[in-house]
């Protein structure tokens, strides 16, 4: 019988092939919709385009190849993406743009659910032809596993009728958190979007952050063709950037999540965790008070782990206080150096898609609480 290549349901169980991205050719896009939604005001890297300077990807290679050396070491089967030339122009009868972005974050773009790998329909007009650097591995998964389910969602138009014009013009922090608590964000729904990254896939059910990066419709896109799933909305005050739900809201194992103190799961849509006893814990302050230079997300990259099973966890090496958080919820905690890489599209987690992990799809939510389905 052919070998079962992609199969993951969760981000716990054992973790047994993985995709890890690469920095090669990374460049800071210019301005757009979609990343001025991304970059903070007082961003060092507001105004700046073009390709990142090569000290800077030859260290960050340096640490994504030793995540590489770590994760063979432990047995887990290692893929890299393949190079493009990100420093290239996009052009589709909708829209243009002067450069692409890179391919050291494989979570954002591709969403695994069981043995079905989907390419995200992203908001971001430079990461249109992302998915490319995929292509061969998938092409070589298709070829290897008949079960394989290679799939892509609608691919967005992005014209300007999915952005709110003038959205983030001279906006304070403040009304920025305003905006986000009450789900205003930047896009619009016109059409359905929606990153990988914003999707926490829990067995049965995928918890997805409504936020800058996904909308509603790209949630009920998700409900209509994962018609077995259950797919909830989530979203978290306090966070004025809210983009991905990998440094906010982090299952461990089953029962157990760490949430972004600063961005607090609200108490309503707690209630379906509570009724099926899973805890939800403060995640361990960050370490650090600044994010390294050029770089979009913030420090809250210290709780971006990658869990290799129920029992065992990388964390970023100078996350001092997550590391020992982890430690004491008795997880074997494997350091892993990694802050040169976080400019570069994020953490141990973002820097990783899933291939193959152990286990089936579980009902971990079998007591369904209404207020967070996507219908
Ligand atoms: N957007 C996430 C953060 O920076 C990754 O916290």
């Amino acid at each position: 019988m052919a070998p079962t290549v992609v199969s993951s349901w969760n981000d716990f169980d054992p973790l047994k092939h993985v995709i890890v991205g690469r920095a090669d050719h990374t460049c800071i896009p210019p301005a757009e919709p979609a990343t001025e939604a991304k970059v903070p005001e007082d961003s060092d890297m507001r105004g700046l385009w073009g390709p990142r300077p090569l000290e800077t990807i030859e260290k960050a290679n340096a640490q994504l190849d030793h995540l590489v050396s770590v994760l063979e070491a432990r047995g887990v089967k290692v893929d890299r993406p393949e190079l493009l030339q990100w420093n290239q122009a996009v052009h589709t009868p909708d829209f243009s743009t002067g450069t692409m972005f890179g391919c050291m974050p494989p979570r954002d773009v591709l969403l695994t659910v069981g043995k079905e790998i989907l390419s995200a329909p992203m908001s971001f007009r430079c990461r249109y032809f992302e998915y490319l650097a995929y292509h061969s591995l998938m092409q070589r998964y298709f070829d290897e596993d008949p079960n394989f389910r290679w799939e892509q969602a609608p691919r967005p138009r992005l014209t300007d009728a999915s952005y709110k014009a003038g959205y983030f013009d001279d906006i304070t922090i403040e009304e920025r958190l305003k905006r986000t608590a009450s789900l205003n964000f930047v896009t619009t729904e016109h059409e359905p979007l929606f990153d990988a990254a914003d999707v926490c896939r829990i067995g049965k059910d995928l918890f997805c952050q409504h936020g800058l990066t996904t909308n509603r419709r790209g949630m009920a896109w998700l409900q209509r063709h994962y018609a077995a799933h259950r797919v909830h909305a989530v979203n978290f005050p306090g966070d004025p950037y809210p983009i991905h739900i990998d440094a906010t809201f982090v299952p461990l194992r089953p029962g157990l999540i760490i949430n972004n103190p600063n961005r607090r799961l609200p108490e309503d849509q707690r209630r379906i965790f509570e009724a099926n006893d899973w805890e939800i814990i403060d995640a361990a302050q960050p370490a650090h008070t600044e994010p390294p230079p050029l770089c979009y997300s913030s420090v809250w990259l210290s709780m971006n782990c990658l869990v290799l099973d129920h029992h065992t966890v990388c964390v970023e090496a100078s996350e001092t206080h997550q590391l020992e958080q982890l430690d004491k919820l008795g997880f074997e905690v494997i350091p892993v150096p990694f802050r040169d890489a976080y400019p570069f599209g994020g953490g141990l987690h973002c820097a990783t898609a899933d291939v193959y992990r152990e286990g089936k799809c579980e009902d971990y939510f079998p007591h369904q609480i209404s207020g967070t389905r996507i219908e």
